[in-house]
């Protein structure tokens, strides 16, 4: 099959200032997409619930622990809207906080289908079912969420790939 023949898988982390958790899960999907070889595959992006931070570069913190692990977090912090709930197949919520305000907004039942928590894609037994907001931790809740990060994209890549 051609690359143009493939449908694109695209995919829009949410987080509620898109400073932390959403821009990193972006980078590191980025990343695993890229060592997979499938960049032509995917569209992936990030945005955050809250308009403050708009135009930003992710948190100091945050990238600096993605740095340590081999991520470069650089996207540019934008609100949702509403075209996304078309212009994606899935939109990947942190919280339930997150999944409650995305949910709200989805304008059809079809749409709100795309909304999901990212963690629903940890292996089995992972006791995880939120990544937490790290913004006013410290560094190992910077770490943690990563940790998440890192494993529920592991799990994402792999339901997707499978899915085709
Ligand atoms: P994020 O973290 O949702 O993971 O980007 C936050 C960043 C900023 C704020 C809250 C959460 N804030 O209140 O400014």
């Amino acid at each position: 099959m051609k690359t143009s023949d493939k449908t694109p898988h695209r995919l829009l982390f949410i987080c509620l200032g898109n400073i932390c958790r959403s821009p990193a899960a972006e980078g590191v999907m980025r990343a695993k997409v890229h060592a997979a070889h499938m960049d032509d595959e995917f569209v992936i992006d990030s945005a955050g619930i809250g308009d403050w931070h708009v135009g930003q570069l992710p948190d100091r913190r945050m990238r600096e622990r993605g740095a340590l692990r081999g991520y470069r977090f650089d996207s540019h912090a934008r609100q949702i809207r509403q075209s996304d709930f078309d212009d994606f197949d899935l939109l990947l919520v942190m919280d339930s906080d997150n999944y409650r305000i995305v949910t709200a907004k989805a304008p059809t039942e079809e749409t709100r289908q795309k909304v999901r928590m990212l963690t629903d894609y940890l292996p089995e037994g992972s006791k995880a079912t939120v990544v937490p907001d790290p913004y006013y931790g410290d560094m190992s809740d910077f770490d943690y969420a990563l940790d998440l990060i890192e494993e529920a994209c592991d799990g994402l890549l792999s339901a997707l790939v499978e899915d085709k």
